[in-house]
């Protein structure tokens, strides 16, 4: 069984290039799902305290390890959710991560969003007096945050990085500590290259992770998979279209975690193919002029009052991440 293609961080750590996204998996799928998926080669899998499913994660690890794999054979990657960013938070949320998954220790610990809100009031407190919108902790900045993640003990987490940060987000926290996330996972597809991202994290040594590689698929809007120039591709190479974007996240350097709960998708998702520079830069043109971000907080119910990317629907929001 192959395994697939290994990448190594800059802190020296093995990366399983194809990972397992486990958003969105519903109760009673992503226990099936990770067994399958470690079952066929994965190694790396994505999760999250948002989720709210590491507990289920953590049953199927129970079923696997150490019959199947050995846990220093998985890399599991988890996140601070947001209303843990306060310094005092950051280990103890770390420990109920630990806690759900049934594990000692995390390959990668993210800061999930550059985005704080109030501790002790759920995952998504909502503002007091603003119907539909979350409360923002607007004190607690992105540098304390940081600092509590460099100060995490090494015996739990291996390395630690953020997600969601843009080259100006990076810069703040790189400037005020000296030290440099080992990853940060991005949205990334064909309709979001993130060049200027790629530029950026290849002088620093950051590694990039592509999340919603498939474009997420969401309801109401056109399904990257079935896009006909993806299509044309699949058909070409003998693959699937999820395989072709997988695959265009690989050539860029990215790692790429797209997720399913089904059995055929998982196995298949996993099974890389290869893109010619003619092939890639086919699926990159579609991008050219559809320009797409599916992640945008501001547009979430409820709603986070925050621009973080600098996008047009972003031009109404009250705040900007407090990084200092
Ligand atoms: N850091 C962050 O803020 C952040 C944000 C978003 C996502 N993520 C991570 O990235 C992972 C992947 O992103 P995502 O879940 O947003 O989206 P995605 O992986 O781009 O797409 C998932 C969707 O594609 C479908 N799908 C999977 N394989 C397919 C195939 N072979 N053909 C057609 N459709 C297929 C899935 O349905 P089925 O399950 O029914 O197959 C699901 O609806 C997440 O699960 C999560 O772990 C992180």
């Amino acid at each position: 069984m192959s395994l697939g293609r290994i990448l190594t961080l800059s802190n020296g750590s093995k990366l399983p290039q194809i990972g397992l996204g486990t958003w969105l998996s519903q109760p009673n799928e992503v226990e099936s799902a990770v067994e399958i998926a470690v079952r066929n080669g994965y190694r790396h899998l994505d999760l999250a305290r948002v989720y709210q499913n590491q507990d289920e994660v953590g049953r199927a690890l129970k079923k696997i390890i150490p019959s199947v794999v050995k846990r220093e054979e998985l890399f599991i990657t988890s996140k601070l959710w947001n209303n843990s960013h306060q310094p005092d938070q950051v280990e103890k949320a770390l420990d109920e991560t630990l806690e759900q998954i049934g594990t000692d220790y995390l390959d990668l610990y993210l800061i999930h969003w550059p985005v704080a809100f109030p501790p002790g009031k759920g995952l998504f407190p909502l503002h007091p007096t603003k119907e539909g919108e979350v409360e923002l902790d607007t004190k607690t900045s992105l540098v304390e945050t940081w600092k509590a993640m460099i100060a995490l003990p090494k015996s739990k987490v291996r390395a630690i990085g953020v997600s969601n940060f843009t080259v100006d987000h990076l810069e703040a926290i790189i400037a005020a500590t000296g030290v440099v996330p080992v990853v940060n996972q991005i949205e990334a597809h064909p309709l979001l290259p993130q060049d200027e991202l790629v530029a950026y994290s290849k002088e620093k040594n950051i590694h990039l992770t592509a999340y919603s590689p498939l474009g997420n698929n969401l309801a109401g809007k056109p399904k990257l998979t079935e896009h006909p120039v993806v299509e044309e591709v699949a058909k070409k190479l003998g693959a699937t279209t999820a395989q072709v974007l997988v695959a265009w996240g690989v050539y860029r350097g990215y790692s790429v975690i797209p997720k399913s709960v089904q059995e055929s998708r998982i196995k298949s998702n996993f099974q890389q193919v290869e893109l010619s520079k003619e092939d890639y830069e086919k699926i990159s043109s579609i991008g050219k002029d559809n320009y797409t971000r599916f992640n945008i907080p501001i547009g979430y119910s409820p709603k986070w009052d925050i621009a973080l990317f600098g996008e047009p629907e972003e031009k109404s929001a009250s705040f900007t991440p407090t990084v200092q």
